[in-house]
């Protein structure tokens, strides 16, 4: 099977300003992603990540590189009634109603009325605004046109879904909700390729993730690679040992903290963990707890940004 998404030295220039400077978008990206992934695509505002969507999607053409979707060239418009594409700022027909909405979708794909109309019956049900289907755009909240937003990218029934940014505009309930349908599409066998900056949301259901800064690819893996050997600190809670005992505790370990009689001591060496234990050990204390704090993908992800704009001004 191809991959769903490939893109191999993707670059795009763009000329800004009066004198056509050039700005660098995105630099020589390469990645694959896999049938059936779900792959979230990171990276703060202003990194690329629309303009990369957009070279998958062929809307927008490459400096250099290239893009492939489902194993065909991102140019190859036939390719795209397999697809199903969420914009970042969609644009839409304000004076439709939400069904009609998918209804010219559903038309534009040539989907049978009779199978269009139980697609968008299920559709506007799965992104729950059913009750908004008589309902013009234009009196949508912006939750409700980001619903309606993937209910269109969803009317084909594409084997590839990418979504630009799919959470925004919603409220914690609503980025739960969407979580959800990506979930189920997953499930689906479906693959999902979908970009954003709420990074709790891709910490929970992405197989895969890239991180990307000012253009640049800075990492990209599982996302359980990527963050499990960065544990930050250990917390041994253990008991059975004051007084004195402690003091000698004190002279090596820096961060104690009494909490009934419960002792907690913070290391961030492996070695001092373990020192640690064999010292509560041998004092016939009790470990009641030995807990590794790792990073999260919000610090894991500030971090790599950090870096990477160091480097630039180093
Ligand atoms: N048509 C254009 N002409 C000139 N510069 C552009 C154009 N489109 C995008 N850019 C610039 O390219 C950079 C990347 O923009 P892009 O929209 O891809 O970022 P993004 O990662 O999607 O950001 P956000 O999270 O804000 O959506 C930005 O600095 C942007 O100003
Ligand atoms: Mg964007």
């Amino acid at each position: 099977m191809p991959a769903a998404i490939k893109i191999e030295g993707l670059n795009k220039i763009f000329r800004v300003g009066f004198w056509g400077r050039r700005f660098e978008a995105v630099k020589d990206l390469d990645f694959e992603v896999g049938a059936g992934e779900l792959f979230g695509f990171l990276g703060p505002n202003g990194a690329g990540k629309t303009t990369t969507i957009k070279m998958i999607m062929g809307l927008l053409y490459p400096t250099r590189g290239q893009a492939w979707i489902l194993g065909k060239n991102s140019r190859d418009v036939a390719i795209r009634a397999r697809v199903g594409y969420l914009p970042e700022s969609p644009y839409f027909y304000d004076h439709l109603k939400g069904a009609e909405f998918l209804d010219f979708y559903g038309k534009l794909f040539a989907i049978p009325a009779p199978k269009r109309r139980k697609k968008i019956g299920e559709l506007l049900e799965l992104v729950g605004i059913t009750r908004a289907a008589d309902l013009p755009l234009r009196k949508y909240s912006k939750g409700m046109l980001q619903r309606i937003g993937l209910a269109q990218a969803l009317i084909n029934d594409p084997e590839l879904i990418v979504l630009d940014e799919p959470m925004t505009g919603l409220d914690p309930v609503g980025r739960r909700e969407i979580r959800d349908i990506i979930l189920k599409l997953k499930q689906e066998g479906k693959t999902v390729f979908f970009s954003t900056h709420i990074l709790p949301d891709v910490e929970m259901i992405c197989d895969r993730i890239a991180i990307l800064n000012q253009g640049r690819l800075v990492n990209i893996g599982p996302l359980g690679s990527l963050l499990s050997p960065r544990v930050k600190y250990y917390e041994i809670s253990f008991s059975g040992l004051a007084g004195e005992k402690l003091k000698d505790l004190s002279a090596w370990v820096s961060n104690i903290l009494q909490d009934g009689a419960l002792t907690r001591a913070r290391v961030e060496k492996e070695d001092d963990k373990d020192r640690i234990i064999s010292w509560i050990l041998k004092e016939k204390g009790r470990v009641d707890s030995v807990l590794s704090h790792r990073e999260s993908l919000e610090e894991y992800f500030l971090g790599q940004v950090d870096i990477n704009n160091a480097d630039k001004r180093g």
